[in-house]
Formats: C-alpha cells, sequence, structure tokens
C-alpha cells in the first residue's frame, strides 16, 4: 500500500459500543449469527516451510508404481522461465528489448489470469445478490484524485545515491538492511554499497497525461491508480439504480497504473497491473463485524482455489502503516516459496471508514448519503474494502500449483514430470485432445471428439510429438484431462482419458465423454 498518511482521529473513532451488524436481508451470512461459520485460522506466524504431501502417483496402466518428490521450494526464476518457454507471460515488446517490468500475456497466460479474474467475479459478484458489478474508465480528472488524497499522498519515500544516481524506496532498504521499514539507522547504497544516499524525498506514483489536440492545465487526466475510487465517485447511481440497501456492495476488476519505483519479482509489482476490487457499504456500528467477516470470506477464496493454507496469513497494519483512510486493515500474505519474495502482500482488506464518501461529496458538492426511509435518516455508509491483485494472485497461483515429481516411464525409469497442479477451474486449457498418431484415419475422430469437448470448455488439438511428450508438455501447463484417440476408438468408439494429477487412464465411449468430464469438472 502506497498511500503514507497516519490514520485521522476520524479513522480511530472506536464503534465498539454500538450494536453488532443487523441481519442482512439478502444471501450474504450475517457475520453476528450466533451459530455463523467463523473461520479464525490465521495462519503461521514466521517463515513457513512447503509441506508439499500430495498422495503418491497410482500407478496406470503403462507406469508401475511412482513415488512424489515435489519441490519444496521454488524459485522465481523457474516460474519466470516456464512462463516464457509455454508462452504464458513474457517482456513486452521483446524484439525492441523489452520495457523493463512490463509484460505480455501469451495464450495461456491470459487465460490463466482471466479464470482468476472469473472465480473472483463468480464469487464476489455472481454468487451474491447484495453485490453488483461495475467498470469504470481508466482515465479519470483531477478532481477526483484530489478528494480521494492520491495527489496529496500517494507517494513513495525515495533515497537517490549522490554517487550513481540511483534511486531506491527507503522503507525498502530500511526492511533490507535494518530488518523493518520503519527501523532506525544509516543506509546504504545498495550498487556503491557506501553511504552515498541523500535525504528521503516524496514520490508521487500517479501517471498522467493529456486528453485532446491542446495540451493545457484542463486537458490534465491521470491513470487511475486503484479502481476502488470508481465505486466512490459513482456510488449514488450505482445505489439509485439498482435499489441496493446497506449492506450491498460494488466491484470491478481492471487495470490500474502506479509509477513504482522499484518494480520487480516478475508481475508481482509491476507499473501496469490488475486489480479486483469490491466495496461494500454497510451501516456505521456494523462495519467491525463485516471487516472480520470479509477477511474470512477472501481467506476461504483462495484455499478452495487450491493455494496451500500453510502458505497463507492474515497481517494486521500497525498504526504506523495504516492508510489514512483507514481504521484497521490487514492483509492476506502469500509464502512465495522463493529466497528473495518469502511473504508477500496478495490483498488489502481495510475498513475505509466512510472517509471517500464524504471526500468527494465534499468535493463535488454531490450528496453521496444513503436514505434510510423506515427511520428517515440518512447517513454515510462505512465502507469494507478486499483489494486484491488479479496479476499477482496468478502468480501466487502458479508458484503453488508447481510440482516437481519423479514418476517411472514405460520402462520403469525414473524421469521427472513438472506438472502445475492448478485448480481445473484455473487451468488454461480443461481438456486436450490428442491423437495417437498423424495419420489421416485418426484425424476425423479426433476432430469430431475436439468438436464435442471445445464448444463445452477450453480445449487444445495437439497431434505433434511423442504421446509421452504431451502428456508432459500438457501437465507442464496444468490441462487437467488428456483424451487420447487411438487406433482401438475406430472400433469400439471409446477414448482414453488420462488424470493429470493421479496419471490414471480411463477408456471411456465417446457418447459419455462429455458427461464424463462435466463430473470432474465442476465450476469451469
Ligand atoms: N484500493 C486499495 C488498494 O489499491 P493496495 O494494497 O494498494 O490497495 C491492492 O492494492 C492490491 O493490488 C495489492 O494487495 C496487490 O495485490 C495489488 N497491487 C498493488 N500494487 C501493485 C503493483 N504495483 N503490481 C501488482 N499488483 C499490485
Amino acid at each position: 500500500m502506497a498511500i503514507g498518511l497516519r490514520a485521522g482521529k476520524d479513522a480511530a473513532a472506536d464503534t465498539a459500543t454500538l450494536p453488532p451488524p443487523r441481519r442482512p436481508r439478502h444471501n450474504a451470512p450475517d457475520p453476528c449469527a450466533p451459530n455463523a461459520p467463523h473461520r479464525q485460522w490465521r495462519g503461521p506466524p514466521s517463515i513457513n516451510e512447503p509441506n508439499v504431501s500430495d498422495p503418491a502417483v497410482t500407478p496406470t496402466e503403462t507406469t508401475a508404481a511412482a513415488t512424489t518428490e515435489p519441490s519444496v521450494t521454488v524459485e522465481l526464476k523457474t516460474i519466470v522461465e516456464l512462463c516464457k518457454t509455454r508462452g504464458m507471460i513474457f517482456p513486452t515488446a521483446e524484439i525492441y528489448g523489452g520495457v523493463r517490468s512490463t509484460w505480455d500475456y501469451g495464450p495461456l497466460g491470459v487465460e490463466l489470469k482471466e479464470n482468476v479474474k472469473r472465480q473472483w467475479w463468480r464469487s464476489m459478484v455472481q454468487l451474491r445478490e447484495e453485490v453488483v458489478g461495475m467498470e469504470q474508465a481508466i482515465l479519470g480528472p483531477t478532481e477526483v484524485w484530489q478528494a480521494s488524497g492520491h495527489l496529496a499522498n500517494f507517494s513513495d519515500p525515495l533515497v537517490e545515491c549522490v554517487k550513481c544516481h540511483q534511486r531506491f524506496r527507503e522503507d525498502h532498504l530500511r526492511e533490507e538492511q535494518l530488518g523493518a521499514e520503519d527501523a532506525e539507522g544509516d543506509l546504504q547504497c545498495p550498487t556503491c554499497k557506501a553511504d552515498t544516499l541523500g535525504d528521503p524525498r516524496s514520490f508521487n506514483l500517479m501517471f498522467k497525461t493529456n486528453m485532446g489536440p491542446v495540451e493545457t492545465a484542463g486537458s490534465m487526466v491521470w491513470l487511475r491508480p486503484e479502481t476502488a475510487q470508481g465505486m466512490f465517485v459513482d456510488f449514488a447511481t450505482v445505489q439509485r439504480t439498482t435499489r441496493k440497501k446497506p449492506p450491498f456492495g460494488i466491484a470491478q476488476m481492471g487495470k490500474s497504473f502506479r509509477n513504482e519505483i522499484t518494480p520487480g519479482n516478475f508481475v508481482f509489482r509491476t507499473r501496469e497491473f490488475e486489480q479486483m476490487e469490491m466495496e461494500y457499504f454497510v451501516e456505521p456500528g456494523t462495519d467491525e463485524a463485516w471487516h472480520q467477516y470479509w477477511i474470512d470470506e477472501r481467506l476461504a477464496w483462495y484455499t478452495d482455489l487450491g493455494i496451500r493454507p500453510e502458505n497463507l496469513r492474515i497481517r494486521e497494519h500497525g498504526e504506523a502503516e495504516l492508510s489514512h483512510y483507514a481504521k484497521r486493515t490487514v492483509d492476506i500474505d502469500y509464502f512465495f516459496p522463493d529466497a528473495s519474495m518469502g511473504w508477500s502482500e496478495l490483498e488489502g482488506l481495510a475498513n475505509r471508514t466512510d472517509f471517500d464518501l464524504k471526500a468527494h461529496q465534499e468535493a463535488s458538492g454531490q450528496d453521496l448519503t444513503y436514505y434510510d426511509q423506515p427511520n428517515d435518516h440518512r447517513y454515510h455508509p462505512y465502507v469494507i474494502e478486499p483489494a486484491a491483485g488479479a496479476t499477482r494472485a496468478t502468480l501466487a497461483f502458479l508458484f503453488d500449483a508447481y510440482r516437481v515429481e519423479q514418476v517411472p516411464d514405460a520402462k520403469g525409469q525414473l524421469q521427472e514430470r513438472v506438472v502445475l497442479k492448478l485448480d481445473p477451474r484455473l487451468a488454461p486449457y480443461k481438456v486436450a485432445v490428442l491423437p495417437l498418431s498423424k495419420k489421416d484415419t485418426l484425424t476425423p475422430t479426433a476432430r469430431e471428439v475436439f468438436d464435442l469437448v471445445k464448444v463445452r470448455w477450453m480445449s487444445e488439438y495437439d497431434e505433434t510429438q511423442s504421446i509421452g511428450r504431451r502428456y508432459r508438455r500438457q501437465d507442464e501447463i496444468g490441462t487437467p484431462y488428456c483424451v487420447t484417440v487411438d487406433f482401438d476408438t475406430l472400433e469400439d468408439r471409446a477414448v482414453t482419458v488420462r488424470d493429470r494429477d493421479s496419471m490414471t487412464q480411463e477408456r471411456v465411449a465417446i457418447d459419455q465423454l462429455v458427461a464424463y468430464l462435466a463430473q470432474r469438472l465442476p465450476g469451469c
């Protein structure tokens, strides 16, 4: 989180004595119900040793007993390499030398990222009657960012080396060299290894540009640094047109832009990235319980999609770290198993109070209150914000799914297989159709099978290389099921379906194939 002002008096107001949230009128569980499921899991307190405990691979028709030796550490460079060789994610404009820390998503990468976003939308909007979606323009006027506090506060402390003139984030250097972002002490330039750093300066992270043919002060517009403000600025229109009553939410996914001083770690921190944010408007006094409710919900979203629970933790923001609008903020951190990354933020969950609605009301002169008709009472709802990064979550899902296993080949020799054990809902392709041979005799039936599955799921048809290599290729990109069409298929109208994780194979009639796969690909 980059906004650096500390929470003011308003944000620190104590609502503990106020009544608990009312029972909601929709299908969201009431966080205060006596028997409400309450996930209080907090994750490990410190460095995690990833405990990979996959079941041993089940013997298959073509393989004997297999042992599983998953990696306990995965280096970032391994993930970067996999993404590059498989055309998932690679540098932008690489033929021109690339642009620092800017990445393109290839055919598989865009499927994976869009699946992450689809699952977020499904859980946050589609399955909730009280949450609606929207999409705000990326370019916005100065007034929005003035009112939100971004023009004044959205900055990082920057130090410049007087010798090599490189610039660094002061808080990052303090963490690296002194052990904590706010630790006291002298810093050294990481390049010159000397006390050559100047005084810290505040550096605003927003990108600006001009709209229209003439550059004037009035033509200046900003690329949004977060998707959140759209939900505050459009609050009245969305509330009025949807007739939602608190507690209700407005959600949005899309690109945000920050001129980060130190982007890096692949797609973990970039200047152009995607966010998935929801602003949940609640009656003041019910905010603390709703905040806890959303912390638990969001943690469960990651584990439901396959992130190992021991690789997640909740981290509470200290007083000094709280943003100017926040009463309480926690991060969901993921343990990235690369030595240089470790525990890092995936998502922030803030209680933003009524700061934003009040700020935009004051700046725009428009009424941004909610009218509670039964009680003839107007108020500014408090806001609970789960703010996740789509591109960052994609990286976490890749890390968590990555396994290296030793499996026997046809001759019983142990071979290494790299497998992405992605939840099928996230896997770029759900099914690969692989004719055993390129021979023309198999093609019409293989194409017929492909036509059957491709209308239902994102699928691939691949007839190149040996079948073993094609299985390995699909394992590496996380395809849950491979369907092989062989010469027997021409006789018995059945295909062999291979399961990515167990590597077991089953013979399935073509006319049963879609039903067989549908049972194994729920939610896909
Ligand atoms: N509206 C609040 C907000 O934007 P944030 O913690 O600054 O909060 C939310 O951002 C999430 O967006 C982060 O937890 C992270 O996942 C993602 N994010 C933020 N900056 C990012 C960057 N430079 N690159 C990739 N993802 C980023």
